[in-house]
């Protein structure tokens, strides 16, 4: 499939505007599920893949649109798509070499970055290719997450939103969830909230993990740096026909469109277990979220930071989010949850509740106090969710 093909599809419709709206959220998943390949040097009528990246399509590390898996091959070498290294500091700069992120592959006549290795549940960097990381340099693993339901979240207001922040804790429960306001917009998308939309989500995602230019990241080199001259001089796709970029605007909103419509998990349980509230989770995990047009989301998030103690810190911070801090993680769709936390370290609901701390310590102690019928309860409900 050519990148033309969806160019003459938006042409062809002398249809329903209901046969649109399938046809571009038909669209939509096609460019989602594109494997994108690199540009010839000769040419620039192609896709623009790279030069570096760490997966070739959106659907690579959204597997069927859920979330990535981590795989660990006998010499400990990560794999599993969905899985990245994030860089960065406490001042929110970035690797001056390596950039935001560790892309582990390249197009042919590129260098990847690194190999990432698994080394006692800690990370091990190997083969750096452009020299040393700055010593300031942190580094925390992210967890692609699963896309359902997210229009709607995207669809609650910013006043229902920050209704329930309280930055400096004045109703005194521990708890002071706070925005990450980005450029102006509050950020709900990704584990520090850094996107307040999903097509910025997209932009992000086609730079970062794929190296391709959109019309809000414009650098066809995606997260190279001016340490890396080759690959910032590296072919590229950028093409007059698609607004001198390698995905034009109709391409980023078809894509944003199909993450808009991709339906909410559906709980097996539709009532919150009153357990859940009275342990303080639901301080963070709000039950039920109203959109700007009166539909109730079941989603289990304030969409708000929290800081949530040194276990789960990664000292990298992101826009206004701290190295501390963390977007309440949806908590709809655990029933089909295997790996979580934002790094995947936890392989069951309660081992993720152990790594609760920060303003979460308080809600943490109340669950580990739980009666083993109880905390049975508890468990099964979010389960079921
Ligand atoms: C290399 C793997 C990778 C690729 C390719 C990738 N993603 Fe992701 N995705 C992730 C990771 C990791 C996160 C979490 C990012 C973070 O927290 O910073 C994420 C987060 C997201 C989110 C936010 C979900 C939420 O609950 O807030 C959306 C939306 C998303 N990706 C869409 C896309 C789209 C669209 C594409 C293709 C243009 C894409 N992703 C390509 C790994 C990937
Ligand atoms: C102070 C806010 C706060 C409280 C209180 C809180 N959580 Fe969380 N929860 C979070 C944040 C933030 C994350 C994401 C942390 C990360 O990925 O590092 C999270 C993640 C989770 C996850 C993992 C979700 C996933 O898909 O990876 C589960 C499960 C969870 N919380 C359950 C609970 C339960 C049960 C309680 C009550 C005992 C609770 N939480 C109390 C903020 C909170």
């Amino acid at each position: 499939m050519k990148k033309t093909t969806f160019v003459l599809c938006g042409l062809l419709l002398g249809t329903s505007s209901a046969q649109a709206a399938s046809l571009d959220f038909a669209m939509g998943k096609a460019l989602f599920d594109r494997p994108w390949t690199s540009a010839p040097a000769s040419t620039q009528a192609t896709d623009g893949l790279g030069p570096l990246f760490n997966a070739r399509s959106c659907v690579a590390c959204h597997p069927k649109g859920g979330r990535g898996k981590i795989t660990v091959s006998n010499d400990g070498k990560i794999g599993g798509l969905g899985y990245v290294l994030r860089l960065g500091n406490e001042k929110g700069e970035a690797d001056p070499i390596y950039g935001r992120q560790l892309q582990t592959n390249a197009i042919h006549g590129q260098k990847a970055e690194a190999r990432v290795y698994l080394d006692d549940n800690y990370y091990r960097i190997e083969d750096l290719a452009y020299g040393e990381m700055s010593p300031e340099t942190n580094y925390a693993g992210r967890l692609s997450q699963p896309l359902f339901g997210l229009g709607l979240l995207e669809d609650v207001s910013d006043e229902t939103i920050l209704a329930q922040a309280d930055p400096e804790d004045k109703n005194n429960d521990g708890i002071s969830g706070r925005p990450n306001m980005i450029n102006g917009q509050l950020g709900r998308f990704a584990w520090k909230a850094t996107a307040p939309t999903l097509r910025i989500q997209a932009a992000n995602a086609f730079s970062n993990d794929i190296g391709m230019s959109t019309p809000i990241h414009r650098h066809h080199f995606g997260d190279c740096t001016a340490k890396q001259p080759e690959c910032q001089k590296g072919p590229h796709g950028d093409s007059v026909q698609f607004e001198n970029l390698e995905i034009d605007s109709k391409m980023l909103n078809l894509v944003a469109l199909y993450l808009k419509r991709l339906k909410a998990p559906t709980p097996q349980v539709q009532e919150t277990l009153p357990l859940f509230k009275d342990v303080g989770c639901a301080s963070c995990h709000t039950p039920e979220l109203t959109t700007k047009s009166g539909k109730k989301v079941a989603a289990y998030s304030d969409l708000l930071l929290h800081d949530m103690g040194d276990g789960l810190a990664d000292g990298i911070a992101e826009g206004q989010a701290s190295g501390r801090e963390w977007r309440t993680q949806p908590l709809w769709g655990t029933s089909n949850t295997k790996r979580f936390l934002h790094d995947g370290r936890a392989t069951s609901v309660e081992e993720a509740i152990n790594w609760h701390g920060g303003e979460a310590q308080r809600a943490k102690e109340n669950f580990l106090k739980l009666s083993a019928s109880d905390k049975h309860r508890l468990i099964s409900f979010l389960n079921s969710l």
